[in-house]
C-alpha cells in the first residue's frame, strides 16, 4: 500500500503529515508493506527542504523530518493507493488533476479526525509556531484512523 500527502507548497503540512504517520507505521511493524511520501500542488518551494517550524515541531515531538520538497507528478495519481489533502482547497485541486479512475484514492485528511471529521488542516505558512503545533495535533488525531483504514486493505 502507497500513501502520499499532499499540501500546497510541499514544505509545511504534508512532510509533517508523512512523518507522523510514517512514524506509527513503523511503531507497528508495517514499514515493509506502507510506503510513505509527500508532495505540493505547487512548485514554488520545489528543492527547498521543510519549513523549520514543522522540523522542529516534529523534533519537539521525537520524530525527525527530513524531506526535499516537490510538486506532484501525473505518474503518481496511479501510482498511490491513498493520496490524502489537506483542506478542501487541495481537494478541489486533486478532484482537477485526477483521472475520473483514481478519484476514489482521494481522501481529506481529517476524514479520520474523530473531534471534528474532514475539517481542513490549515495552512500554517505565514503564521507562528503555535499553528504548527495544531497542524502536529490534528494529523496525530487522524494518522490513527487512516492507518486503520490503510491495514483493512493490506493482504498479509
Ligand atoms: P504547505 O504551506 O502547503 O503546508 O507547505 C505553504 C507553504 C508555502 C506557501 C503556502 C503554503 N507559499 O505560499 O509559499
Amino acid at each position: 500500500m502507497k500513501v502520499l500527502f499532499v499540501c500546497l507548497g510541499n514544505i509545511c503540512r504534508s512532510p509533517l503529515a508523512k512523518a507522523v504517520f510514517q512514524d506509527l507505521v513503523d511503531r507497528n511493524g508495517l514499514t515493509s508493506h506502507i510506503e510513505v511520501d509527500s508532495c505540493g500542488l505547487h512548485n514554488f518551494h520545489e528543492g527547498d527542504t521543510a519549513d523549520k517550524r514543522s522540523i522542529n515541531t516534529a523534533l519537539n515531538h521525537g520524530l525527525k523530518l527530513s524531506h526535499v520538497a516537490r510538486k506532484i507528478k501525473p505518474q503518481e495519481y496511479h501510482r498511490y493507493n491513498y493520496i490524502i489533502g489537506m483542506d478542501d482547497a487541495n481537494i478541489k485541486a486533486l478532484k482537477e488533476l485526477l483521472p475520473p479512475t483514481t478519484k476514489s484514492k482521494l481522501f481529506k485528511m481529517r476524514y479520520w479526525d474523530t473531534t471534528a471529521p474532514n475539517a481542513d488542516v490549515p495552512d500554517p505558512y505565514y503564521g507562528g509556531m503555535e499553528g504548527f503545533e495544531e497542524v502536529y495535533k490534528m494529523v496525530s488525531r487522524s494518522c490513527q484512523g487512516l492507518l486503520e483504514e490503510v491495514k483493512g486493505n493490506l493482504h498479509l
